[in-house]
């Protein structure tokens, strides 16, 4: 056999997604016949409503089955700037202020592309999501990882992003309500982020493909309404992934200004083109309602998270914060480390992950995979009574410990 080529350098410094592993280890056990829970999903377990399904399909049989511009169709990037302006007050946007792509993360990918370079530096509030940093580095810049602390609720501090800050900083990478803690900030912190943020030149890059699946009368708030005087370096990211239970689909888009969704429309428009036309029909069917259905499914994930957070709390060695919005429990586990089952003692949040895995049949992702050792995190996209059984089988895998 001849000598095999390599890879692209850039990819040496690249790390495939820790919660699509955990996801693909979970399956090959569920193939082996062994009754193992996946709680390491980021995606509802809902289908998607109906008369969205039902647009789809009217979509497709009407004809709206060839090349769509590639930044998205003006009809959903409109229904687009009209839910963002229900949602974020005060706020508008046009279309032409619009990049629809496929999913949010490959938005967040053009953004990379279109905004960062070699040296420039990105700040990331840690736990983050997994894909932040090692898309910054697919773009050849330096991720910054800023860590937070449960004190503070995960969330970072003015005084953390100031320190953070130097002459290479080109972006600040928001996520709220964020995946994995599901803290969100509060309009006042907000502004005192952008209080900081303001007297340097740096991008501001919001992500609320959550936004809209918060508890508890939380009230969600994006930094661009309680900082409209930086629209100009305010980037929002969203989707219907999450709130409309619609991750298949791969429907995401950017709300920014407009040279920059144009640098974005350019790289789109070599890459892929337009996302799926089908899709965008059944993304404008979601955004224009009715709403019902995604009202039940917000308060669905509302009652899971009270059953998996005081479940997680009654567990001697777990304790967690309640989340403010998504769908994630992020536990510390840091009193398990260094208990040992059997003859193996759990060195860090990945022993302990595994010996879940294997010994409850419950799959959760460490922390370290957010850059946050220590934890755990567990996803409550599931029904309560998995929920409950998971929390059953955790409890008694985490009491044969010693
Ligand atoms: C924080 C965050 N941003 C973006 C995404 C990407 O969503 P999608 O590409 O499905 O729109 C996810 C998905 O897990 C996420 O958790």
């Amino acid at each position: 056999m001849s000598e095999s080529i390599p890879v692209a350098e850039r990819l040496s410094a690249v790390k495939p997604s820790a919660t699509v592993a955990v996801a693909q280890r979970a399956r090959e056990l569920k193939a082996q016949g062994i009754d193992v829970l996946s709680f390491s999903v980021g995606e509802p377990d809902f289908d998607t409503p109906e008369h969205i399904r039902e647009a789809a399909k009217k979509a497709i049989d009407s004809g709206a089955t060839r090349y769509t511009t590639a930044r998205g169709t003006v009809e959903l990037r409109e229904a687009i700037c009209e839910a963002s302006a229900k949602r974020r007050a005060g706020v508008s946007y046009d279309p032409s202020e619009v990049v629809v792509s496929v999913g949010a993360k490959h938005t967040l990918f053009n953004l990379a592309l279109a905004l960062y370079d070699p040296g420039d530096q990105i700040l990331i509030p840690a736990p983050y999501w997994v894909s932040y940093p090692e898309q910054v580095r697919l773009a050849g810049a330096d991720p910054v990882i800023v860590h937070t602390s449960e004190e503070d609720g995960f969330r970072m501090t003015p005084g953390a992003l100031r320190e953070a800050i130097t002459p290479k900083t080109k972006a600040l990478l928001l996520c709220s309500p964020s995946n994995p803690t599901g803290a969100a900030y509060s309009g006042e912190q907000l502004r005192e982020l952008a209080d900081v943020a303001a007297d340097h030149a740096l991008w501001i890059i919001v992500d609320e493909i959550y936004g809209q699946l918060v508890y508890g009368g939380f009230k969600q708030k994006s930094i661009i309404e309680v900082a409209p005087e930086l629209r100009d370096r305010i980037i929002v990211v969203d989707g219907v992934s999450k709130t409309f239970a619609m991750t298949g689909w791969r429907i995401g888009w950017m709300l920014a200004p407009e040279y920059v969704t144009k640098a974005c429309d350019k790289i789109q428009g070599q890459a892929t083109t337009n996302p799926s036309s089908v899709a965008q029909h059944a993304a404008i069917a979601a955004l224009r309602g009715p709403w019902g259905p995604m009202e039940e499914m917000r308060q669905a994930f509302e009652a899971r998270r009270s059953i998996i957070i005081d479940g997680l709390n009654a567990i001697d060695g777990i304790h967690c914060r309640i989340p403010e919005g998504a769908f994630y429990a992020f536990a510390n586990v840091k009193a398990l480390i260094g208990k040992t089952a059997g003859d193996k003692t759990l060195e860090n949040d990945i022993d302990l992950a595994g010996y879940l895995l294997e010994e409850a049949r419950c799959a959760v992702v460490p922390g370290t995979a957010f850059g946050a050792p220590g934890y755990v995190r567990i996803s409550y996209a599931a029904s309560n009574d998995m929920i409950r059984e998971g929390l059953r089988r955790i409890g008694e895998a985490v009491g044969k410990l010693s």
